[in-house]
C-alpha cells in the first residue's frame, strides 16, 4: 500500500533510529472527544514509567443539554482550557519545556475540531522549543494505557469499549496491533448514552443507566444479542438501541419500575454481549499465544456489572484480568505521552505538516482488507 507522504504512519516508515538519553520526558495532549487533557510522562530504560502530572478537564456539563457530545462545542471548549492545562502540568511537572524530549498529540480518530486544537498546540510548542513532535494515534494510546500502572508484559488480548470505539485488539508488541473484532456500528458507550436519553436519565448515559439497573430485573425484558451466532468478534449494538427505544415507546405509563427493568434488561445484555464475543477473541489469541492478559479499558470499563463478566470469564480461561484505574481507563494525556514516548525511543518522530486524521484505524490492513464499518473519502474508519 503507498501512502500519502502526509500520512502519520509515513513518517513513522522513514524513522531513522535515534541515540536515546534516558530516561525520556514527553508531554502529552489529548482533545479528540470531550476530554481535554494533558500529561507528563516519563519513561525509564528499563520500562519503568513515571507520570509526572496529568490533568483531565471534562465538558460533561456543556453537552448534558444535548444528550451527546457536540463536536462544535467541544472544539471550542478544548480551545479554551488546552493552554491552561499545558501550564498546569508543566507547573505540577516542575519543567519548563526545555527540559521535554518531545511533545506527543493525538492527531486522530476524533472530532476534527478537537483533534486539531491539541495537534496545534504541540505543533507550536515543538516549533517554539526545537523540540520532536510526534503525532500519537489515540487508540494505540489506549491500548498501551494499561502500562501507566501495572508493568504488563506483551502479548495481551484488549478490549476496548468507549462511547467512540468497542474493538477487541492482539496486542502483540509496541507498534503490532491486530484487530480481531470491531462494531459494525454503533459504540457499546453509545448504545449507553443512547438508552440513558430514551429513557430521559441525563449526559453521560453510562453511570445513569448503570444507578438506575441498580433496583430492576434483568430479565423482565428479552433484548436482541445480534451477531453472537454467527462466526467472528464483531459487534453491534444498533438493533438494540433501536429496540430499548421501541419497548419503551409500547410501554402504556411506564413508571420508575419499569425504567429500572429496561435499564437492567439492557446492561445486562450489553454485558452478555461483550463478553461472548471476548471470549471468541481469546479463543484466537490463546491458539497463537497462549492465555495471558485480557485489558479491558474505555469509558464502559468502568461499568462493574460488565467488569465482574470479564472477570468472570478470563478466570474460566486462565487469563490474568486486568482494568486499569478509571482515571487511565477514559481519555487521558497520560496515553498519549506514553505512546510519544515509545515512538521516540524508536526515532519515530512526526513532521510538523503532518495532518490530522479524523478516521484512523489502528490496524491498517484488517481495515483495508475487511472494512467493518464504510468506508468512504476519509478511509476506513476501524
Ligand atoms: O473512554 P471515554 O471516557 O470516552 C470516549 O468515548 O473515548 O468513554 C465514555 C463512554 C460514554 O459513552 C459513557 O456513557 C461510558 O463511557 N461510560 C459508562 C460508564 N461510565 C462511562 N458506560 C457504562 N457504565 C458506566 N459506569
Ligand atoms: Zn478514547
Amino acid at each position: 500500500m503507498d501512502l500519502d507522504p502526509n500520512h502519520p504512519d509515513k513518517q513513522e516508515q522513514d524513522a531513522v533510529p535515534r541515540q536515546t538519553n534516558w530516561p525520556v520526558t514527553v508531554l502529552g495532549l489529548e482533545s479528540s472527544c470531550d476530554d481535554t487533557a494533558a500529561a507528563i510522562v516519563r519513561l525509564h530504560k528499563d520500562g519503568q514509567v513515571e507520570i509526572l502530572s496529568d490533568c483531565i478537564h471534562n465538558q460533561n456539563s456543556q453537552h448534558a443539554l444535548f444528550g451527546g457530545v457536540v463536536p462544535e462545542i467541544a472544539a471550542r471548549a478544548h480551545v479554551e482550557i488546552m493552554d491552561h492545562l499545558i501550564g498546569q502540568v508543566l507547573a505540577e511537572a516542575k519543567l519548563e519545556l526545555s527540559e521535554l524530549d518531545a511533545v506527543a498529540a493525538t492527531a486522530g480518530p476524533g472530532l476534527i475540531g478537537g483533534v486539531l486544537v491539541g495537534m496545534m498546540s504541540a505543533k507550536a510548542i515543538a516549533l517554539g522549543s526545537d523540540l520532536p513532535f510526534i503525532a500519537v494515534n489515540h487508540l494505540e494510546g489506549h491500548a498501551i494505557s494499561p502500562r501507566l500502572d501495572t508493568h504488563i508484559a506483551f502479548p495481551y488480548l484488549l478490549l476496548l469499549v468507549s462511547g467512540g470505539h468497542t474493538q477487541l485488539i492482539e496486542v502483540a508488541a509496541f507498534g503490532q496491533y491486530h484487530r480481531l473484532g470491531s462494531t459494525l456500528d454503533d459504540a457499546a458507550g453509545e448504545a449507553f448514552d443512547k438508552t440513558a436519553k430514551i429513557l430521559s436519565l441525563g449526559f453521560p448515559g453510562g453511570p445513569a443507566v448503570e444507578a438506575c439497573a441498580k433496583t430492576g430485573d434483568e430479565t423482565r425484558f428479552d433484548l436482541p444479542r445480534t451477531l453472537l451466532r454467527r462466526p467472528g468478534c464483531d459487534f453491534s449494538f444498533s438493533g438494540l438501541k433501536s429496540a430499548v427505544q421501541r419497548i419503551w415507546q409500547a410501554l402504556e405509563n411506564p413508571g420508575p419500575q419499569d425504567k429500572a427493568d429496561l435499564a437492567a434488561s439492557f446492561q445486562r445484555t450489553v454485558t452478555d454481549i461483550l463478553a461472548r464475543q471476548t471470549a471468541k477473541a481469546m479463543q484466537l489469541f490463546t491458539e497463537k499465544h497462549g492465555a495471558t492478559h485480557l485489558v479491558v479499558a474505555g469509558g464502559v470499563a468502568a461499568n462493574q456489572m460488565i467488569r465482574q463478566g470479564l472477570a468472570k470469564l478470563a478466570d474460566e480461561q486462565g487469563y490474568a484480568f486486568v482494568a486499569p484505574p478509571l482515571r487511565y481507563c477514559t481519555d487521558n494525556g497520560a496515553m498519549i505521552a506514553l505512546a510519544g514516548a515509545e515512538h521516540l525511543i524508536r526515532g519515530q518522530i512526526s513532521q510538523l505538516g503532518v495532518a490530522a486524521r479524523p478516521r484512523w484505524p489502528l490496524d491498517e490492513s484488517a481495515a483495508h482488507r475487511q472494512p467493518v464499518s464504510g468506508s468512504g473519502k476519509k478511509g476506513p474508519k476501524s
